[in-house]
């Protein structure tokens, strides 16, 4: 598959969604969508998303920033030896995706694509009809790393035994405190072999005092989460791991390439690291 075939044309059809769907209630997957300028949307999200944007208009900037690191995180690691990929919160198809990014330098690594939402794993059956021996999408929740790590679908492509470069790239910040996000990684570091790897990528909160702002729009409007958090909170993720090089830094400043913006509004909204566990 080219990535030229994950790129959307239409908007969806709110007549042929799975019963599960709520068009009217906007989603995190399709408000970020709408940001990266997907057609994966509805008007209750792009609403929410307008909201959003009247406090936050770097949005869609940020978004791009995000998926920019994923991208060079993917490079780095199919480089280094990575063979297997579990991108949670995955996020609707869009360009660049982690198996078409890895699959230009080898197109035998195995990517799980896992999701909650209900339309992520729709579009992701439909756009990997071609890749199946090697990726595949899956609905679970991060929550309950039990439900991803023995889904029959994962384990079908997936060799825990072997090392995997796990995802949750901003995510994390869709946990509420109250979810104990740190004990989730916790549980997902303790299922993982020597050698496997875990990128968190997370809204930062630098001091900036438009970070409180942003983050009171995202959780009191219509998306219900988003919570920024400090590098101390970040690196607290990794903990029981090897954090590499650069460690928890903002995510324009981890590993950049000749993409990666230099004078961006977003610097010091996101920031990301790599960990290897020993
Ligand atoms: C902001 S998007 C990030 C997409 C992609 N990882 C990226 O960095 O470009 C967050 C995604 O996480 C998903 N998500 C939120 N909470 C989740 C949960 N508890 N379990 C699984 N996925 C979740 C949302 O549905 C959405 O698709």
């Amino acid at each position: 598959m080219t990535s030229k075939s994950w790129m959307k044309t239409q908007a969806p059809d709110p007549t042929r969604l799975p019963a599960e769907v709520n068009p009217e209630v906007p989603s995190i997957a399709r408000v970020y969508d709408y940001f990266l300028g997907g057609k994966d949307n509805f008007p209750a999200d792009r609403a929410a998303a307008a909201a959003v944007e009247t406090v936050f208009p770097q949005g869609r900037q940020l978004g791009r920033e995000s998926r920019l690191l994923l991208r060079r995180a993917t490079r780095e690691l199919v480089r280094s030896g990575v063979r297997q990929f579990l991108d949670i919160g995955s996020g609707l198809p869009t360009a660049g995706n982690v198996h078409e990014i890895a699959h230009e330098i080898d197109p035998q690594v195995r990517v799980v694509y896992v999701d909650n939402d209900p339309v992520v794993l729709a579009h992701g059956r439909a756009l990997l009809a071609d890749d199946g021996a090697t990726t595949t999408v899956v609905q679970a929740d991060l929550r309950h790393p039990d439900g991803i790590f023995d889904h029959p679908e994962v384990r079908a492509l997936l060799d825990f035994d072997q090392p995997v470069a796990v995802f949750m790239a901003s995510v994390l910040h869709h946990l509420d405190d109250a979810d104990d996000p740190w004990g989730i990684v916790a549980q997902i570091r303790d299922r993982l072999s020597s050698g496997s790897h875990v990128l968190v990528t997370h809204f930062y909160d630098s001091g900036d005092p438009r970070c409180r702002e942003i983050e009171q729009a995202l959780v009191q409007g219509g998306l219900g989460s988003g919570w920024f958090r400090t590098t101390e909170q970040i690196e607290r993720f990794f903990e029981g791991m090897e954090l590499l090089e650069p460690g928890v830094v903002a995510a324009n400043e981890w590993r950049p390439d000749e993409e990666t913006p230099r004078d961006s509004d977003t610097h010091r909204m996101l920031a990301g690291g790599l960990a290897r566990k020993p």
